[in-house]
């Protein structure tokens, strides 16, 4: 379904339909602006242009990555971003969104460290610069579905959620005692990724997979939910030991949910009043905890794709007409994203929800990076569509309308199809066979 589509024109009518609209994004032309370079600790970034997860579904069986996930991550590393985030990598087989995703272990090892390889021979070869590469890691939570059929296994019920996916009170909740163990699976997968050579991994914690769920999970007994302690414990226990057991250049970090829409007491970064408001008290604090334990870079984002879409990524055609103009989305987004980088002192952010504002992407960028908002502009999206964004905007004169991302959310419909994904649109020799084939 679809919005009537905003009519994106040049730079001086798009500014001053952001006024009309009374949103508040800032904007600039100095394109330069993105040349900037990002210190991690030990490591840096070579500009500000990251590209955000965005998960496939492609991989082998096993989870090892396939043609055509080498295939993606050839097309990002020859693009020109500065950090590449790379999308959900499972650290147990049951954990897994899908039965394409990523996984890694001890035996397909070698295929990751080769992926990596590969995607800095790339990044030299084109550009004379090496990305920061982060490797996503996670556990699904109520969203598992390994094989063939949804395994999920919650952090606590949650009606809205439960309701909406059907599951009734024959699903498990996950023990205490599985999590301790799970802690020690997400710092094997950290430790395999340092081995094959990424910078560093991203303790994923949004979107309402198994640890976004933790840290809402208001309403569990026992040592991993409750108050703010007992519900941060899971992802602070993975940060230390993650710390501890890798080099102390490898770079942890998280991709946390800022606000995710769900009403208390089963939602993160909410008010308790009216769940369609932020409240970023609970998100700071875990945050200055976060940079007190040495973690120096996070990506934010907010929602869930499978529960408030619109709020995950503005569109303009999807599974329903979203409540709101997608602009005031990007806003919600973007200043969410600054809001909560104001209240830290050393920590780089990464700030998500560009797609939807095709080539004006690039102006609200570098207005954002001007005002300090962020210190990278993540495109998810895009990146599917246009994985040479950065090349254009750095070194070609700007992005291209023609190239870009137009939010039709296809790349959404072939992953609920249950197939692999990327860009229908921009992409077609690839992906319009597949669209064809499998989406209904
Ligand atoms: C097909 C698809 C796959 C995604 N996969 C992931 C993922 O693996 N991990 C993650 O944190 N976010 C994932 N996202 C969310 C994006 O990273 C991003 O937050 C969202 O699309 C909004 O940014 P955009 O406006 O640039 O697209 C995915 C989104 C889509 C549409």
């Amino acid at each position: 379904m679809k919005r009537e589509v905003f009519k994106f024109k040049n730079f001086d009518e798009f500014k001053e339909d952001i006024e009309k609209l009374g949103a508040n994004i800032p904007v600039s032309e100095n394109l330069e602006i993105f040349k900037t370079k990002v210190i991690l600790g030990d490591k840096t970034a070579p500009n500000s242009i990251a590209l955000n997860p965005m998960e496939g579904c492609d991989a082998l069986p096993d989870g090892t990555p396939s043609e055509l996930s080498i295939r993606r991550f050839d097309r990002y590393s020859k693009g020109g971003a500065g950090l590449i985030w790379m999308e959900a990598v499972a650290v147990v087989h049951e954990g897994k969104a899908n039965p394409r995703q990523f996984l890694i272990n001890s035996d397909n090892l070698g295929a990751y460290e080769k992926l990596m390889d590969q995607m800095c021979e790339n990044a030299q070869k084109a550009f004379n610069h090496k990305p920061v590469v982060i490797m996503q890691l996670t556990h699904s939570g109520r969203f598992s579905r390994p094989d063939d059929k949804p395994e999920p296994v919650l952090a606590c019920r949650v009606p809205v959620l439960d309701e909406k996916y059907g599951l009734d009170d024959s699903v498990r909740i996950i023990t205490d005692d599985e999590l301790e163990r799970l802690e020690e699976e997400f710092v094997k997968a950290a430790v395999l990724a340092e081995k094959a050579g990424y910078d560093g991994v991203d303790i994923k914690s949004c979107h309402r997979y198994l640890i976004s769920g933790l840290l809402a999970a208001h309403t569990r007994p026992g040592k991993y939910g409750g108050d703010f302690e007992g519900r941060t414990r899971f992802l602070l226990n993975v940060i230390d030991k993650v710390k501890d057991a890798t080099g102390k250049d490898f770079l942890v970090t998280c991709r946390l949910n800022g606000y995710d829409g769900i009403e208390y007491p089963y939602g993160f970064g909410v008010s308790k009043e009216d769940p369609l408001v932020p409240d970023f008290s609970e998100p700071v604090k875990l945050l200055n905890i976060l940079e007190d334990k040495g973690v120096r870079l996070v990506n934010i984002t907010m929602g869930t794709p499978y529960f408030n879409p619109h709020v995950n990524r503005p569109y303009d055609g999807g599974g329903y007409i979203p409540p709101e103009h997608p602009i005031k989305g990007v806003e919600r987004l973007i200043q969410g994203i600054g809001t909560l980088k104001s209240q830290t002192k050393n920590m780089a952010f990464v700030s998500t929800g560009y797609s939807w504002l095709r080539e004006m992407a690039q102006y609200v960028g570098a207005g954002i990076l001007e005002k300090r908002l962020a210190d990278f502009i993540g495109f998810g999206r895009q990146s599917f569509a246009y994985p040479d964004m950065a090349n254009d905007l750095l070194y070609q004169g700007g992005m291209q309308r023609k190239k870009c991302c137009i939010a039709c959310s296809k790349c959404t419909e072939l992953m609920r199809a249950d197939t692999v994904t990327g860009c229908v649109v921009k992409d077609k020799e690839v992906y319009v066979p597949i669209y064809k084939r499998d989406v209904k």
